[in-house]
């Protein structure tokens, strides 16, 4: 049964309590809204407390109405065929999606885009649906519009690509990471779109998971502030209608047991506690409207159907008062994949009772609306948690503004997002970039290099440098052509005048030209992918790459080797070039920031936010290893380049430091010729502890500013959580507390000791 019959019950006097707009094709160009009136229902006045907004709503709702409010649907749903053809939005599916049973949310998945790509049309797409949903619905309640806007508002033709999270990460830097996430925010907001799934917080330490490059890093404080800024930076994104983040995958979605997305994932409750969750915890205080679950099972029991991660740690622990959305059609996976329901209804209500409030159901909606009317039936589910969920959702549309914004002007799309913040993103590329190896000082690049030769197949390859997620949802597809500058090009832009740069075409094009050049720079990499097509059982440079590299190494001329990949990628044979310099994915300006550190022109400055393995097997690898009693080289932490790892133009000495029990102090200098930024990061370790520490542990970061010569001294704040651990035997579940004792605080080569008690 459709939840009413809304083009029936669309009475005049209804009519008067909202601006129903004349045509679709009206809404396209328009800024309309959806009037406050003073002699009008409660929920419809602007000014009104948004908690009596919501209840005066939820009041006036049936319960098929609610249980619309708890879908989300795929746009392709609504597009063309209405099976994923894409195409134009079509008439008769939106009836059903969005009038029949009318779904509280619509979503563009991965390359999801409308028919014709470009920002404006991505705003006349979405005003559409908004207002099919505004005007089709009895009680014309909009509908919030999600993306993956995972590094800038990628599925959009035209807006600038950020570098993935991955990379970001590398910046070590929560100012630059806000101010992508607000960029993203921006280009999202221009098109109508008012929530994205963005940021990720979960952890990458197997090298094999696909989704590694989509996190940003290993460590949990790092991942944590870096998460809470782009929280931070997408909420209050300036100059922006309001967007909503998410922080996903809730929680322990990283570590799938054989490095496969998605498998389960078998976790101790003291790794859960002390190492997994802190790092979404801190996101999701720093204001997040939502978190998106895990796809994936922990300990025998799927995210989606969990009550102690959805209610008890996320409601309960840290106060959590916004919307849970589950992944991919997940509500369902718990019948039909993880077979812990015996039908669709019990799935339902599983998730429901867990504290699901919104279900990401891209497939059926009407499905959807009879299956959670079937569990109330039976009683699975009760009408009071069906109300708590909707009110949460319906709070979140109050507080974005949909009731009074809920359409943009499209015509001013296109300017808002193409090329939008191509500044900010290639200053981000060049924080990103790690310089993990510059023998003989071989960068930056010399003013005498005459002729250099770039080689490698990556070195003119935009899509890959991109990455996952980029247009389509596995990267750029075939006949797309994404603007943006690659490292080719960079190269040849920015190399003085008198240099000649040179492209080989071949491998052994490539190795001959080397012979005479004064620089090479091979690019290697690893091909754009998303999710489980990413996942890499053997996360290392394709042999003819390494083949390629050792040949160059062998012209006895110097090789600066260039990795664009999103995971440390095991060199085997690549290994030892004179130059080496992590680039990540560094999005549409990748290419100019390359460009920028290895001419100089950024004195760099990332630092490796994740563990780069020696050998294939040695994964997962992350450097909280904690201590074993086989002292064999590959058994304990031993690293190709550690976590932290990172060169510059210039030195650094760290030359003091002292420590009390809130933070520590550390005076650094910049004892070279240029100025720079260095990334100051303070751990902590016990020289003696209850249960296992790892050697070092970060507990506090930041990053300064020294001009050539200058000296500073640095206050460094540590929040005790970071100290803190599960205490007890193998069996140990309670609530992570700070050991007392010695702890031992370090920054560069300087540390001291504090007792706490
Ligand atoms: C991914 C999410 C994403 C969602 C919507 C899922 O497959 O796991 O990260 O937000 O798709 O595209
Ligand atoms: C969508 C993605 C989604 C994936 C999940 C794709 O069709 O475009 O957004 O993450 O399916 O399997």
């Amino acid at each position: 049964m459709p939840a009413n019959e809304p083009r029936t019950r669309l009475t005049r006097s209804r009519l008067r309590n909202l601006v129903v707009l004349a045509t679709a094709a009206a809404c396209a160009a328009a800024v309309a809204s959806v009037p406050a009136q003073a002699d009008g229902p409660l929920y419809t006045r602007a000014g009104a407390p948004v908690d009596l907004r919501v209840k005066d709503l939820l009041k006036r709702m049936t319960l098929d109405e609610k249980i619309g409010q708890m879908d989300q649907i795929a746009v392709a749903r609504i597009q063309g065929d209405c099976e994923w053809s894409g195409g134009a939005l079509n008439e008769s599916c939106m009836k059903t999606v969005l009038a029949d049973y009318p779904v509280g949310s619509v979503i563009s998945g991965g390359g999801m885009a409308p028919a014709k790509n470009t920002p404006q049309d991505w705003a006349t797409m979405v005003n559409a649906v908004q207002k099919y949903a505004i005007t089709n619905s009895r009680l014309h309640i909009p509908i919030v519009y999600g993306v993956d806007g995972v590094h800038g508002h990628n599925n959009v033709l035209g807006a600038t690509i950020f570098p993935h999270q991955i990379g970001l990460g590398a910046t070590w830097d929560p100012g630059t990471v806000h101010d992508s996430a607000a960029a993203t925010a921006r280009a999202v907001a221009a098109t109508g779109i008012d929530w994205n799934f963005a940021p990720v917080a979960d952890l990458a330490r197997d090298q094999r998971w696909g989704r590694y490059y989509e996190t940003y890093g290993e460590d949990p404080l790092l991942a944590g502030t870096l998460a809470a800024a782009a929280v931070d930076g997408a909420e209050h994104a300036k100059g922006a209608k309001r967007v909503a983040a998410t922080v996903k995958h809730f929680g322990g979605y990283s570590e799938p047991a054989n490095g496969h997305d998605r498998v389960p994932a078998d976790v101790s409750i003291r790794y859960l506690q002390d190492t997994l969750l802190p790092s979404y915890k801190q996101a999701v205080q720093s204001g997040a409207k939502s978190v998106m679950v895990n796809s994936g099972a922990v300990n025998g029991v799927p995210a989606t159907a969990s009550t102690y991660l959805l209610t008890k740690v996320l409601r309960q622990q840290w106060g959590f008062k916004g919307v849970t959305v589950s992944d991919w059609e997940d509500v369902r996976a718990l019948q039909t994949r993880y077979k812990i329901a015996a039908d669709y209804p019990e799935a339902i209500a599983l998730a429901v009772n867990a504290g699901l409030d919104m279900a990401m159901e891209p497939y059926f909606a009407k499905e959807w609306s009879q299956g959670l009317r079937t569990a109330v039936d039976r009683r699975l589910v009760s009408q009071r948690r069906i109300d708590e969920a909707v009110s949460r959702i319906l709070k979140m549309k109050f507080e974005l503004g949909l009731f009074e914004h809920p359409y943009v002007d499209a015509a001013k799309a296109d300017a808002a997002v193409n090329g939008a913040d191509t500044g900010l993103a290639r200053t981000a590329a060049a924080e990103s970039q790690v310089l993990l190896r510059n023998e003989g000082g071989v960068l930056p690049v010399s003013p005498s290099a005459k002729r250099i030769v770039v080689a490698g197949s990556y070195a003119d390859d935009i899509n890959d440098q991109a990455g996952g997620w980029t247009i389509g949802w596995q990267g750029v597809p075939d006949g797309v052509t994404l603007p943006g500058t690659t490292i080719l090009k960079g190269i040849r832009e920015a190399a003085p005048a008198g240099t000649e740069v040179v492209q080989a075409k071949t491998a052994d094009d490539a190795v001959a030209q080397a012979k005479n050049a004064d620089l090479t720079i091979v690019v290697v990499g690893e091909k754009a992918a998303a999710e489980g097509a990413a996942d890499s059982p053997r996360p290392e440079l394709a042999a003819d790459q390494q083949a390629l590299v050792k040949s160059l190494k062998a012209s006895g001329k110097p090789v600066v080797t260039v990795v664009v990949a999103g995971r440390p990628l095991v060199l085997g044979d690549a290994e030892g070039t004179q130059g080496l310099l992590m680039s990540w994915l560094p999005g549409t300006e990748g290419g100019h920031a390359v460009a920028d550190v290895l001419f100089g022109k950024v004195n760099p400055s990332g630092r490796m936010p994740v563990s780069w393995p020696r050998n294939i097997g040695d994964e997962p690898m992350y450097y909280q290893q904690l201590p074993g009693t086989n002292g064999g080289p590959e058994s304990s932490y031993d690293p190709l380049y550690a976590f932290g790892a990172g060169l510059s133009y210039t030195t650094y000495s760290f030359d003091a430091l002292t420590a009390d029990t809130k933070g520590v102090k550390v005076t650094v200098s910049n004892t070279g010729a240029r100025d720079g930024d260095l990334v100051v990061p303070v751990y902590a370790s016990r020289p003696v502890s209850d249960v296992l520490a790892p050697a070092r542990k970060l507990v506090a970061f930041t990053k300064v500013h020294l001009r050539a010569g200058e000296h500073r001294t640095v206050r460094l704040d540590f929040a005790k959580s970071a100290l803190a651990v599960t205490p007890g035997d193998i069996d140990g579940s309670g609530t992570p507390r700070v050991e007392r004792g010695t702890y031992t605080f370090t920054a560069g080569d300087k540390s001291a000791d504090v007792v706490l008690r």
